[in-house]
């Protein structure tokens, strides 16, 4: 049998946290339809201050409209308590909280230092505990801040350590505005393994640079096997400009189902969920492998 590997689908909040004018219906359907394609792991919203991202007000109404299916966890961001509340509400599987490694992303993105932010997680994971919901955590710009510049990977693992430590059960992290190259990118994993186990670690690369596939490629032989990754390449930071999208989900499970990796994801069917939301767009797929196949 062929080695999993576990995709985190983030298509829903982080490639369309940006997008201005998506219907609820488009957002519920794109998520029916990536569960439908095999998507065992979806990032479905997130709860935060509408001030800060109007696009993702809507997200306690998306959960209420989606068929769920058995097996497919739900997740949400939460930057807060009220955040968590919120998706608690909302009967989300589980939560992210999402911190970075540099302060000047972090005063940008969640308004407080990287120091304060660890503290107003500490009440969202004693929340999830008594709750029983498990907590994802994010560190943001990890080969690279669109404010402070290059980033050392040692200050990347302090973060994912404490996350770790803090009792997220698995850290996932983020070139937020895909400057990383393939080497940088081992040497920024290696980092963070020798303080998380890598078991417990998720690649979250945008594909600003183009570089995503080539960095992903680059670090599987180190042993991580969660990569996050948005249909159609969708995405994009409010508060990271000119960070474009995450890497395409149909291109990483075409490298990977090429690789002889497993996905439970059914390409075809990815190809499909990403045509349609990108016909609700009116844009483009920014997946190579879907315009190849929609070129057949
Ligand atoms: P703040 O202004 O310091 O917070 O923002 P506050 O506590 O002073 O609250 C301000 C207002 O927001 C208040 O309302 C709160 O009630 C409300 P008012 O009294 O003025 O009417 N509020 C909320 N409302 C709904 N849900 C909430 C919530 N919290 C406060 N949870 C805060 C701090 C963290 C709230 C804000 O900065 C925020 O929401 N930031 C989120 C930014 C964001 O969503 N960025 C994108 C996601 S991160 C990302 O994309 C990176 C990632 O993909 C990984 C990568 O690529 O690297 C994950
Ligand atoms: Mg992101």
């Amino acid at each position: 049998m062929s080695e999993r590997i576990k995709i985190v689908e983030v298509g829903p909040r982080d490639g369309l946290q940006n997008e201005q004018a998506v219907t609820t219906a488009a957002k519920i359907q794109l998520v029916n339809d990536l569960a439908l394609a095999g998507v065992d792991y979806i990032e479905t919203g997130s709860f935060v201050s509408p001030k800060w991202v109007p696009q993702m007000a809507d997200s306690g109404d998306v959960f209420a409209g989606i068929s769920r299916q058995s097996g497919v966890t739900y997740a949400a961001l939460t930057p807060n308590l009220k955040g968590f509340e919120a998706a608690m509400a909302a009967r989300a599987d589980e939560v992210a909280i999402f911190g970075a490694a540099s302060e000047g992303f972090s005063q940008k993105n969640i308004n407080c230092s990287i120091a304060e932010s660890l503290e107003r997680f500490t009440p969202v994971l004693a929340a999830a505990a008594d709750n029983g919901l498990k907590v994802r955590g994010y560190v943001s710009c990890v080969l690279g801040c669109p404010y402070d510049g290059d980033i050392a990977p040692d200050q990347v693992a302090w973060v994912a350590e404490k996350l770790y430590q803090m009792g997220c059960y698995e850290v996932s992290l983020g070139d937020t505005i895909g400057v990383g190259t393939p080497l940088k990118a081992q040497r920024m994993l290696e980092a963070v393994a020798a303080k998380v186990p890598m078991e417990k670690l998720a690649l979250h690369f945008h594909n600003t640079y183009g570089q995503a596939l080539a960095n992903i490629a680059s670090c599987l032989p180190l042993g991580v096997r969660t990569i996050d990754s948005a249909v159609a390449g969708l995405g994009g930071c409010p508060y990271a400009k000119g960070a474009s999208g995450n890497v395409a989900s149909e291109d990483v499970v075409y490298m990977l189902h090429g690789m002889g990796y497993d996905t439970g994801i059914d390409l075809a069917q990815l190809i499909t969920a990403g045509k349609r939301i990108c016909s609700n767009l009116g844009q483009q797929p920014r997946s190579n492998v879907a315009l190849a196949e929609i070129a057949k």
